[in-house]
């Protein structure tokens, strides 16, 4: 990672003093922002609901916190009420928000309209088990009303998106057109399309696509935000119109309406279903041997040949994808309850967010037909900079893939295995990520991308053998072992004594001797003599676990207090001390190259150095990491311990001090957010449904 802005840290300080009334009631809180379309580093929408924002208080924006229009009305005996969004045409009242849920894969709202309340449900589906299902880049929206007076009401719905969703610059022109028959849509493109470009982190290429079924009452328009919102306030359907003045975004905002007359209601109707998605082909760009550039598509494209007959698909699977999606959150549920109801709040606000980050993603043969058991998938760093399968941002989410479906472990790895393996990069250590630029996975072939030569060698290793022993699939320890085994040597030779270098947490710094850096080294080793093992060279794997617990004693000497009291943060400083967290890649790898004593030693440490919202990442600083101070949470050895920092997280996640999708940096004296948001790090979060 790298930070390219302190922009975001002045946002943070003025928005902590912004505190609106929460009038509706949170399960399980109220967070900084609220996930509503979540499911690609280009398909995230967000309402950024601070300490008090209501769904029709402001707009959903994009994870950067640029506006992604998208309206709401609900007509109710003739009464106009706008639900969604903030549109400021006359002749609509607000409704008033009456409740907000969260689980893992759904953000529920309850809008009251007079006498009718509104469910309004977004559902963002997590299926890493079905990798077409998981690359489909569609949300729902869904919309059901129900009298809360007892009597029968005449409602009509009505929801635009605009052309916000296909740029980062509104200045652009755009393009769009309506299919009808048993499915419309409505998709909307950059006339001038750029491939493989962002502006602002948004793709500037492919199309948005607004889609419903035909159902008895539905109508569609296309035009100026002001006037179709106007047609529905007046009149409860729309025109069946298209407005073909294409021009940019910005330009009398045109917007992609539907309606959808529900006639007389007197009790809860079923729902009304929406998809809204960003679709884009070819999406990845890749080096290959040679230096050749692959071009790459979404794993969906094996199951469908057109985006409508995608779409389809995605609006008649709605109830079946319910029903998988609450199965999934209940069982995500029950497993982080188990260690305490704010743990499960801080897991389920975190699983949209990492899955979101990535993107599965398949080759063509030289005849063109796509290959579906080329499978890669790509992860966006996001927000500190917008690096591809950055190997320090995989390490902090992996407990995500590994309790969701381990497997997916392989296809978010080989990248970075193909790649390196071909030759192309040059230094001895692993790679730091795929590209400096999504999505462009173009490695790096000059060998500077950013040095963290111990950090990125141990999270290979470690993350590579924790795949074969959770799946029992050894491919990638017999293909890759030479390449496992020189990382191996390079950590035998730095880890113990490691050079001044940055660690993952780069924004701290570097330092020479980190404590936790040798720790990632030495389980490095021994990771690679149970790969040796598991792979039958047992000499090797002799040779590398004793090297291993040799540097653990040695280790011990230079890192240990004089007091005795904690690990340093560096060796001999004895006022210093950290976060040890990957200490925890010992437990998860089952290695047990460190000793009992100092996980309990650490864990009393920690007990005695908490702030109002957690233990700091080290000394050089108050502020920590949401996803380190989980990881640490999973290797203390005490109860209350653990509770004290998963309840920390939760306190900073729900203390309203932002509006950005949830931040893993963040300061433990306030709980102010620093400067990440909406990483795919948050995946950290789960390391305890991992042991
Ligand atoms: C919806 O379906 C009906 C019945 O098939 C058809 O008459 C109507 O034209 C369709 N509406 C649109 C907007 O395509
Ligand atoms: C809209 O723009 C796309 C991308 O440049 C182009 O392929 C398409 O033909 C345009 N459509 C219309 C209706 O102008
Ligand atoms: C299209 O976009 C490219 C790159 O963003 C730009 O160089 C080019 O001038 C644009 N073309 C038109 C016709 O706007
Ligand atoms: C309402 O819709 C109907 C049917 O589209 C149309 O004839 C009428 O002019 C509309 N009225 C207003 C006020 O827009
Ligand atoms: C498809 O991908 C697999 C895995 O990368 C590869 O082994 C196979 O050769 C590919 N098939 C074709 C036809 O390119
Ligand atoms: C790192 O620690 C070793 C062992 O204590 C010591 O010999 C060496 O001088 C230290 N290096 C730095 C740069 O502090
Ligand atoms: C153990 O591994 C180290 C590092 O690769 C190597 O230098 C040494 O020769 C090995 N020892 C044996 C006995 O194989
Ligand atoms: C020891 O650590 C403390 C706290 O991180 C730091 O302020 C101090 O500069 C360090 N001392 C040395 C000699 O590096």
């Amino acid at each position: 990672m790298r930070i390219e802005s302190t922009a975001l840290l002045v946002a943070a300080s003025w928005l902590a003093c912004v505190h609106a009334a929460v009038t509706w009631t949170a399960t399980p809180f109220n967070p900084a922002a609220v996930p509503l379309a979540v499911r690609s580093p280009y398909l995230s929408a967000w309402l950024p609901q601070g300490s008090g924002t209501a769904l029709n208080g402001g707009w959903p924006t994009f994870w950067t916190g640029t506006v992604v229009g998208w309206a709401g009305y609900v007509k109710v005996d003739g009464v106009a009420y706008n639900f969604l969004g903030a549109p400021t045409v006359a002749g609509a009242q607000k409704a008033v928000q009456k409740s907000l849920e969260f689980t893992s894969t759904q953000s529920t709202f309850i809008m009251t309209a007079g006498p009718i309340d509104l469910t309004v449900n977004f559902l963002s589906p997590v299926e890493p088990t079905d990798l077409v299902k998981q690359s489909l880049p569609f949300s729902y929206l869904t919309l059901s009303a129900a009298p809360n007076d007892g009597k029968s009401h005449e409602v009509q719905l009505y929801s635009d998106i605009s052309a916000e969703w296909i740029t980062g610059d509104n200045s652009l022109t755009a393009n769009w057109s309506t299919t009808t028959g048993s499915v419309l849509t409505h998709q909307v493109q950059l006339a001038n399309q750029s491939l493989f470009t962002e502006i602002s982190d948004h793709i500037q290429q492919g199309s948005a696509f607004y889609s419903t079924h035909n159902t008895t009452g539905t109508t569609f328009q296309t035009g100026q935000d002001t006037v179709v919102r106007a047609q529905f306030i007046a009149n409860g359907s729309l025109a069946n119109t298209q407005d073909t003045n294409f021009r940019a975004v910005s330009d009398r905002w045109p917007v992609f309406a539907y309606a959808h007359d529900l006639g007389t209601v007197s009790k809860a109707t079923l729902p009304v279903v929406l998809s809204v998605g960003h679709v884009r082909d070819p999406a990845i760009e890749y080096i290959i041997a040679g230096g050749a550039l692959q071009q790459r598509s979404v794993f969906f494209w094996t199951q469908f040949s057109t985006v409508s007959a995608a779409i389809s698909s995605f609006l008649d699977d709605f109830s079946g994808a319910l029903t998988r999606a609450k199965a999934f959150d209940a069982k995500v549920n029950k497993d982080a309850t188990a260690i305490s109801s704010d743990y499960a709040s801080i897991v389920a606000l975190s699983i949209r967010q990492v899955f979101g980050a990535t993107e599965l993603t398949v080759s063509r043969d030289s005849s063109g037909k796509l290959n579906a058991s080329d499978v890669l998938m790509f992860m966006k760093e996001i927000s500190s900079d917008g690096n591809v399968n950055t190997v320090d941002v995989i390490f902090p989410s992996w407990p995500a893939f590994l309790y969701t479906n381990a497997a997916l472990g392989k296809n978010l790895l080989l990248p970075l295995f193909e790649y390196q393996a071909s030759g192309q990069y040059p230094n001895k250590w692993s790679v730091h990520d795929m590209g400096a630029s999504y999505p462009k996975a173009l490695g790096h072939n000059d060998g500077k991308d950013e040095a963290m030569p111990v950090e990125e060698s141990g999270n290979m290793l470690i993350m590579t053998l924790s795949h074969a022993q959770r799946t029992g699939d050894h491919s990638l320890i017999t293909t890759y072992f030479d390449l496992l085994d020189q990382w191996t040597q390079f950590l035998i030779t730095d880890s113990l004594i490691p050079a001044n270098q940055i660690s993952t947490d780069d924004f701290a710094g570097s330092l020479a001797n980190q404590t936790n850096l040798a720790i990632k080294g030495i389980v490095g080793i021994k990771a690679m003599a149970e790969i040796a093992s598991l792979t039958g060279d047992s000499a090797k794997s002799a040779n590398y676990s004793s090297i291993a617990a040799s540097y653990v004693t040695q280790w011990q000497a230079f890192a240990t207090s004089t007091t005795g009291k904690h690990l340093t943060l560096a060796y001999g400083n004895d006022s210093s001390w950290g976060l040890s967290y990957n200490l925890f890649a010992d437990k998860l790898l089952g290695t047990n190259v460190f000793p009992q004593s100092v996980f309990d030693m650490q864990t009393s440490w920690y007990s005695t150095v908490a702030n109002s919202f957690g233990v700091p990442l080290d000394t050089r600083h108050t502020y920590t990491k949401s996803d380190w101070e989980i990881w640490t949470a999973a290797l203390v050895t005490s109860t209350s311990v653990r509770d004290l920092l998963v309840s920390s997280v939760r306190k900073y996640a729900a203390d309203g001090s932002s509006s950005q999708p949830l931040g893993d940096w963040y300061e433990t004296t306030d709980g102010a957010v620093e400067g990440f948001r909406a990483r795919p790090v948050v995946g950290g979060h789960l390391a305890l449904l991992t042991l």
